[in-house]
């Protein structure tokens, strides 16, 4: 296989549709780069499995992008993030983003108290990768953690504005807002969608960090460092996904804000 180049394309890679949310950024901000998209649609949700099996799915799915010439892999999700980044940025060959330092960065940009509020799936607030990542750059720093494990399921199910989910929101902050929290890091790819409900339940004051603007930011600086920006034009997004569920074509809309288009069901290798 020839060395990739300016010309190859960016893999984003997440559990499933939630990382179009990144892919928005992208296209926003990257309009002449080519990106292929993988989602793992038949083994997603990964924040509720284990460090084992999720590390073991980042690697099958990474390959297979690879296999397909990218230059840059995006892990368009907080949980791969948060459990295999280290591992696959040794073994990868091409620079790897999670999403989590990029968020990271923005609340200690944003922030005016140094205490932070981080939500997630269990897998990524067990690991402590928010907390760890905040603490080595601001070690005074407070971080106040939130696992919010219905939230996933209400975004897919299209209920994200609904009074159910404002309920929800509000017994999961209740705790992280009454530590007196002043931003609040949005530490999964599906809680975009939330925002409005998360106003809602915790007010205006709070600054709200999204980690898909930002990570797309740093994929744009990156490939303006190592010289590797596509002089275009793109290609329209080739969609790989390991199931196309009937929920998806309504979903994948709501995550990219327009049609999915090039989609094809393969399976990854184990
Ligand atoms: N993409 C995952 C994340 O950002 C959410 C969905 C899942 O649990 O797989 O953490």
């Amino acid at each position: 296989m020839t060395e990739p180049g300016g010309r190859s394309p960016i893999g984003v890679f997440d559990s499933g549709l939630g990382g179009l949310t990144v892919v928005r950024a992208l296209l926003h901000d990257l309009p002449h780069e080519d990106l292929i998209y993988l989602g793992d649609t038949a083994r997603v949700p990964y924040g509720t499995k284990s460090r084992e099996a999720i590390v073991r799915f980042a690697e099958e799915g990474s390959s297979f992008l690879l296999g397909k010439g990218i230059k840059l892999l995006v892990l368009a999700c907080n949980t791969m993030s948060a459990t295999a980044l280290p591992e696959l940025a040794s073994t990868m060959g091409v620079p790897v983003v999670g999403v989590i330092d990029p968020g990271v960065e923005e609340a200690i940009r944003v922030s005016v108290g140094g205490r932070i509020g981080v939500i997630g799936t269990s897998a990524t607030i067990n690991s402590q990768a928010y907390r760890r990542s905040i603490q080595t750059r601001r070690p005074e720093w407070l971080v106040f953690s939130q696992a919010c494990p219905l939230f996933v399921p209400l975004v897919e199910e299209g209920w994200e504005e609904s009074e159910v989910a404002v309920m929800t929101a509000r017994q999961y902050l209740a705790p992280v807002v009454a530590q007196g929290i002043d931003t609040l890091v949005l530490g999964c790819t599906h809680y975009p969608l939330l925002i409005p409900t998360l106003r809602r339940a915790v007010g205006t004051a709070l600054r709200i960090v999204d980690s898909a603007t930002q990570t797309s930011r740093e994929v744009r600086d990156l490939l303006a460092r190592l010289a590797l920006e596509n002089p275009g034009p793109a290609s329209p997004m080739r969609c790989y996904l390991t199931d196309i569920p009937p929920s998806f074509i309504g979903v994948a809309d709501r995550f990219l804000g327009r049609p999915v288009t090039h989609v094809e069901r393969v399976s990854l290798p184990s």
